[in-house]
């Protein structure tokens, strides 16, 4: 039988070859559901339309702000399969950093084409962008970016099997990823990096950390190195992020499952443990080989080690010298990005996507409020989580995971949030990724990026995931996204309304609701939406992260591309499409709303230099006029 290389995989098909789908399906079983679902499909695919049928209702109160706000300001871009960026007429776009730049002179001429010196490999930009957000300090435009995870084979050319051959390569790619904080500036040749910024900073998978929340403390967390359960080495597949109101970023912590693997074959665990390692997918191997050189990440030596991720970290980007917080209060999955909004009595609510299939949406309200120049440092520690549930009749209310819910400890409730919200009844989800709150409304949107298990098996705690009205296709290889407006205009409040934002499909391939919602047409086609944000004008971002291969279902799809909708009207077009092979991910403004920064992850091609590696980077995208954009 051919071995499966575990590097060649997607973290989510990595995660598919570990809990592989049920050979034979139940086929009568999902055609019956399919056309049970047909009358609901019917009011999904009226909506866009004319603005619905449903949205409509849920969003008139928003008109107002949003018909003030400029529509799309540019004429929509054809798709693309060529191995560049594109962006609209009367726009242009420029490299700011990429994969290998120096962030201090001491680390010029480090040299992408052998993966580097590893003395250097953490004074450099890293690999694989993604979230990110800017910070205005005292007139320093700051900048904070995620680096998700290694691409071993070009990040370790030399490497045997794609995977670490020594101590050394292990130690550059753990370089190579977690967050990087620099200071940028825009000078007449466009935006550069501040070589030697007092705040230019490299946080990677070694550098210490607190735990702080309910579960600091807890015995799950404590290792040898750290008896005390409190601190940690390291934050690692940093995905989307967030922005709080005091100034500080959150990176995300998403498929960390995937960086453990165990040395010994016939380790066994405690069933706490074993439970926790199935549902949140460690196993044996891990995807790059850590645990081969680094007995942090071997299960077998620190069985511990994976409770010590999977959280969101806090990070003050003004203080280079400042230790990152793991916040436990914010819960333990994988961690897609934070979406920070702040209730009407000041309560601080993150709303999170779990992306993984058939997991749930989350939100934490705090107990405390949140005073401009106040203490904040309590205010993820004390507090509630949520787990969605979406109702037929497009209410929901959120399902608090308190130790009455769910009948265990407050650190259980934060270490093993996916039972808890199993033991509540909330809505099994298609891959929840990135969340985003409106500045112009309180309303909130979730990419649900697709679920090819859908109808077909459960998740791995073996909730149902049967189609339901929020995930309403079987096999779902499009997505959709959904949002949600708090009743009483108040993110803290138990209940809201929801409706389907767009279905992504192909009308040209399909004729059923794989054709989309009928605000999906020729023109803006695209699959598998991924990153979000919404500009001051209430505008909404939407990057994809699908098959980018232009055929089949996905004829007419292109590159992975980056859209703009309008809330309203539900009206979507296209803005950017990113080079072959890349994933669109990231967005940000500078302070001036002049300049969007755009991630383009893992480009294929050699992209951006036209020869050598391939370099992930983040981009500034501009109007020609320097109007604003956003
Ligand atoms: Fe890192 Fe779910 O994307
Ligand atoms: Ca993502
Ligand atoms: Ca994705």
């Amino acid at each position: 039988m051919t071995k499966i290389d575990p590097t060649q995989l997607s973290a989510d098909d990595w995660d598919e070859v570990n809990f592989p789908r049920p050979e034979a399906n139940d086929f009568d079983r999902v055609v019956e559901c399919a056309i049970s679902r047909r009358g609901f499909l019917g009011g999904v695919l009226a909506f866009g339309s004319g603005a619905a049928a449903m949205g409509a209702g849920l969003m008139s109160s928003t008109s107002a702000q949003a018909q003030n706000a400029s529509r799309f300001a540019f004429t929509p871009i054809a798709i693309q399969t060529d191995n560049s960026v594109h962006v609209p007429e009367g726009y242009s776009w420029k490299v700011v950093a990429r994969w290998g730049d120096p962030l201090f002179s001491d680390a010029d001429g480090y040299d992408i084409t052998d993966g580097g010196v590893v003395e250097k490999s953490d004074r450099i930009f890293g690999e694989n962008t993604d979230g990110m957000f800017t910070f205005d300090h005292n007139g320093h435009q700051l900048i904070a970016i995620n680096h998700e995870y290694p691409n071993t084979k070009i990040n370790l050319p030399a490497a045997q099997e794609r995977k670490p051959v020594s101590a050394d390569d292990v130690r550059k790619l753990q370089n190579l990823q977690g967050v990087t904080v620099m200071e940028i500036t825009e000078t007449p040749e466009g935006w550069t990096v501040v070589k030697d910024s007092p705040f230019n900073r490299r946080i990677h998978h070694n550098t210490p950390m607190k735990i702080v929340g309910p579960a600091a403390g807890h015995d799950l967390l404590k290792t040898e190195a750290d008896p005390t359960g409190t601190t940690s080495l390291g934050t690692m597949n940093n995905c989307g992020a967030g922005k709080t109101p005091w100034g500080t970023y959150l990176t995300c912590e998403e498929n960390f499952n995937g960086y453990f693997g165990s040395t010994d074959e016939a380790a066994s665990y405690d069933q706490t443990v074993a439970d926790g390692f199935k549902r949140y997918g460690v196993k044996a191997e891990s995807w790059n080989g850590y645990e081969a050189f680094d007995p942090r990440f071997d299960t077998s030596k620190t069985p511990n080690e994976p409770h010590r991720v999977g959280w969101i970290v806090e990070i003050d980007p003004t203080d280079p010298e400042s230790t990152p917080v793991k916040h436990t209060g914010l819960g333990r999955f994988k961690h897609e990005n934070a979406a920070v909004a702040i209730a009407p009595d000041g309560r601080v609510v993150v709303y999170m996507g779990d992306d993984e299939r058939g997991e749930y949406l989350y939100k934490f309200v705090s107990n405390g409020v949140y005073q401009p120049g106040g203490p904040t440092e309590n205010l993820f520690n004390f507090g509630t989580l949520y787990a969605a549930k979406f109702n037929d009749d497009q209410t929901g209310e959120w399902l608090a995971l308190t130790p009455e819910s769910t009948g265990m400890e407050p650190a259980d409730i934060a270490i093993f949030t996916r039972m808890a919200a199993s033991k509540v009844g909330g809505t099994t989800m298609d891959r929840p990724e990135w969340v985003a709150t409106s500045p112009v409304a309180v309303e909130a949107y979730a990419c649900l990026t697709n679920n090819k298990n859908r109808g077909v098996k459960p998740n791995a705690g073996g909730d149902d995931t049967s189609a339901n009205p929020v995930n309403p296709r079987e096999t779902n290889h499009y997505g959709q996204i959904v949002r949600w407006r708090p009743a009483n205009d108040d993110h803290a409040a138990d209940g809201f309304d929801w409706d389907l934002y767009v279905m992504a499909g192909n009308p040209t391939v399909h004729n059923d609701a794989y054709a989309g919602s009928a605000n999906v047409n020729e023109g803006n086609l695209f699959n598998s939406p991924d990153g979000m944000a919404i500009d001051s004008t209430g505008l909404v971002w939407i990057q994809t992260d699908g098959d980018d291969g232009n055929e089949g279902d996905f004829v007419g799809n292109g590159n992975n591309q980056m859209l703009v909708g309008d809330p309203v009207t539900g009206e979507i077009v296209r803005f950017l499409t990113g080079p072959s092979g890349c994933e669109v991910t990231g967005l940000t403004w500078s302070d001036d709303l002049r300049t969007m920064f755009v991630g383009i992850q893992h480009p294929g091609g050699t992209w951006p230099d036209g020869e050598g590696l391939p370099r992930s980077s983040i981009i500034a995208v501009k109007r020609d006029d320097n109007g604003i954009l956003g």
